[in-house]
């Protein structure tokens, strides 16, 4: 008791002078920018929106979005800026969704966001159960991104043709299906205690997809060849282990571990990987292969990784781990998920201080906010064409993108892409390599938040406890 009226009386002290930290980020804040989030996710939808509650300036788009036989394919979510529907980063992006909410549910349920990220979730599962029109042919893109590309304004106002592509036997993508099959099995077990039906419904579409995958190898950019130039993959080896652990959490079928295990030799994964990011998954299948045989194998590769991460790895000179220019901030909030999530496990409870410094870098404490609407001199002109537009009936187009004003539509929650290696950073529209905002750029980070927030709550309990 003695030292909490201590530390209380200092705190006080440091109030009253002016002192006060406000980088400090506690509990609440992280609770906040989980509900931002969420939001981005929200103005990021695609189709017909039937709840716009918090993003009042989105509506109806693209509802005629169809297959190359006339297949529905409207809804899923905008890849960035543009009104690509990519799936290859969606489904990364849904599965790390549902990653976190399988790991720190709690963390959603006590921020009040439980229900919103399952709507998250399904938003993306329900637009890819239509994209899955057979089992073995699925609709990886839907837009073209040379005709995207010149077109800035709102989704709704589009008129442009947006032709689909998709993979199938003939011109297979190992990597496409198997990211999708991930994205479908883990999200299955988040709708498992919701929806038994839809919950079973996406396990029979993960497994179809996996053995798509399995069966049919190949590159996905091969057959949709447009997407190489904008999310290319270099190999399949990792999406076909990374779907099989995620069908073995989702079956318990031991048959699902035995061919992860397999294709984790036969692909060579063991090495060190450097990051974890959309086409880089090693990092995530050492973790969940650790997870599930808690064997010391897997245990030391994510103990390696974490370990060089935290203390070899670039950083900027505030501190930020610093991978590459492209998604600065979502390359560090990655490696801080994995990390999070190593200490869970038991390794080194260091790594757990390691994620919260990386994301409470990114929501102030070097000086300013890198999230859309949180925090100090947060950025205020994301590249994002959708929330550069004024109010209806005002016009938009090219003059928006290089307006020196904010966006007039606040897209809270958007995770910009961040700093260069010297924490240079400029609030420019123009410059996606500081302001662009992505799908897959705010997934990894939610998740963590989620898992600052259980671990923000286990210490208050304790601290209760003491008193
Ligand atoms: C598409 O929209 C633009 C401007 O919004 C308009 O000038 C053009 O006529 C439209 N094209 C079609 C085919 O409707
Ligand atoms: C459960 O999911 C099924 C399949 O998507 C759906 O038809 C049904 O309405 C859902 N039930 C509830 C209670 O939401």
């Amino acid at each position: 008791m003695k030292y909490f009226i201590h530390f209380y009386t200092i705190n006080t002290l440091w109030i009253l002078f002016g002192w006060a930290n406000p980088t400090e980020f506690d509990l609440d804040s992280y609770k906040r920018v989980i509900k931002m989030s969420l939001l981005f996710y929200k103005a990021q939808r695609s189709g017909h929106l039937p709840d716009t509650t918090g993003v009042p300036w989105r509506g109806d788009s693209a509802l005629n979005d169809q297959g190359q036989n006339g297949e529905d394919l409207s809804g899923g979510y905008y890849d960035a800026s543009d009104y690509v529907k990519f799936s290859f980063t969606m489904a990364f992006t849904t599965t790390m969704l549902s990653w976190g909410v399988i790991s720190f549910d709690e963390g959603y349920r006590a921020a009040g966001q439980y229900e919103n990220v399952l709507d998250a979730v399904k938003w993306a599962t329900d637009y890819f159960i239509k994209c899955h029109v057979s089992k073995n042919e699925f609709y990886g893109q839907v837009g073209d991104f040379d005709i995207d590309l010149e077109y800035w304004g709102r989704p709704e106002d589009m008129n442009m043709s947006r032709p689909a592509y998709k993979i199938d036997e003939e011109r297979p993508g190992s990597d496409l299906a198997g990211e999708a099959a991930a994205a479908f099995a883990s999200s299955s077990i988040i709708f498992k205690d919701v929806n038994q039906t839809y919950s079973k419904e996406l396990l029979r579409h993960a497994i179809e997809l996996f053995d798509f995958a399995d069966n049919y190898k190949g590159l996905y950019q091969e057959a949709i060849p447009g997407a190489k130039n904008f999310y290319e993959n270099g190999g399949y080896g990792d999406e076909l282990t990374w779907s099989a652990i995620w069908l073995h959490k989702a079956t318990g079928e031991k048959k699902y571990l035995k061919k992860a295990i397999s294709f984790y030799e036969t692909f060579r994964l063991k090495e060190r990987p450097n990051e974890f990011y959309y086409n880089k998954k090693v990092a995530g299948i050492q973790l969940l292969l650790a997870e599930v045989t808690r064997s010391s194998e897997y245990l030391n590769a994510v103990d390696a990784f974490c370990k060089y991460s935290m203390v070899e790895q670039t950083r900027t000179p505030k501190g930020l781990v610093f991978i590459e220019k492209f998604g600065t901030l979502s390359h560090a909030a990655n490696i801080a998920f994995i990390c999070l999530q190593a200490s869970e496990l038991g390794l080194n409870a260091k790594y757990a201080d390691f994620a919260k410094e990386q994301i409470d870098y990114m929501l102030g404490k070097a000086g300013r906010s890198f999230v859309v609407g949180f925090g100090a001199n947060y950025p205020k002109k994301p590249h994002h064409a959708a929330s550069s537009c004024p109010n209806r009936p005002h016009p938009c187009g090219w003059k928006q993108r290089t307006s020196p004003e904010p966006n007039p539509q606040p897209l809270y929650g958007a995770l910009v892409s961040g700093p260069n290696k010297n924490d240079y950073y400029q609030d420019t529209r123009e410059e996606f390599l500081f302001n662009e905002v992505t799908l897959d750029y705010n997934a990894g980070f939610q998740g963590t938040l989620a898992g600052l927030i259980v671990r923000e709550l286990r210490r208050g309990e304790v601290e209760s406890q003491t008193e």
